[in-house]
């Protein structure tokens, strides 16, 4: 099944360090969020893309796109200062019904099957996204005093992609505007509406590029993906 993906790429990075945005950084020979678009480019069931970005990096980011070959971005738009706006400009840039995923720009390490298995959940209940199991003990401690320790079993670490039909993205964004409701995730817009969304394992090396460490976890990935790639 078809889909069409929003790709905010528009932050600053601070928690990187590198005084510019940590998408331009490279992870191998590649730019971070190149590698990020790359699976979508590559994934015939990607209709397009739809990229917000800050607007004195757009040149910039327009010339990495033509040099890397990425071809399916139907449209660019301007980011907002916080992450959700940048999401609300996607949103907006897009008119068609169908299914939308929304991906962090600096997550590269998603996989095919999960992208597939969250499309066609998102299409059976509205909305459905990745995440991980919690492999720690997890407890409640408000103010570091522990109140109690919550069973991990049924607690997920949610990442991106999230996957939505896109009325229910629409709506959940429109209300969200309204109410000026800032969430941390799509996926709590549409919670806010009473409506069910779907969790889906995900993989733990779908990890956000966003400290030093990252990279360098990043890079070990890198070549393990690669290695893939020539069996
Ligand atoms: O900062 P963080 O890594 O959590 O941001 C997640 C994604 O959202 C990144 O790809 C970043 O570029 C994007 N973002 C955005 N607009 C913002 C803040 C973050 O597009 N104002």
């Amino acid at each position: 099944m078809n889909y069409t993906v929003m790709i905010p790429a528009a932050g600053s990075g601070k928690r990187m360090g590198a005084g510019y945005n940590k998408l331009f950084l490279k992870l191998g020979a590649q730019p971070i969020f190149i590698h990020t678009l790359k699976v979508f480019e590559d994934d015939p069931a990607c209709e397009g893309i739809i990229l917000a970005v800050k607007q004195e990096e757009r040149p910039e980011i327009e010339a990495i796109l033509t040099r890397f070959g990425i071809s399916k971005v139907r449209a660019i738009v301007e980011g907002g200062t916080e992450r959700q706006y940048s999401v609300a400009a996607c949103i907006r840039a897009h008119t068609e019904a169908g299914i939308v995923l929304v991906h962090d720009a600096a997550r590269p390490f998603i996989r095919r099957a999960v992208i597939a298995e969250l499309v066609s959940q998102a299409n059976i209940h509205g909305a459905a996204i990745a995440g991980v199991k919690a492999k720690d003990t997890m407890k409640l401690a408000p103010n570091g005093l522990v109140e109690k320790t919550i069973d991990r079993e049924q607690l997920w670490i949610v990442q991106t992609p999230q996957a939505f039909q896109y009325d229910v993205l629409k709506k959940a964004a429109e209300e969200a505007e309204k109410d000026h409701f800032l969430g941390t995730d799509e996926a709590m817009l549409v919670e806010r509406m009473g409506l069910p969304v779907r969790m889906v394992e995900g993989t733990y090396e779908n990890v956000k590029m966003t400290t030093q460490e990252d990279l360098v976890f990043g890079e070990i990935l890198l070549s393990r993906v690669q290695e893939e790639e020539k069996e």
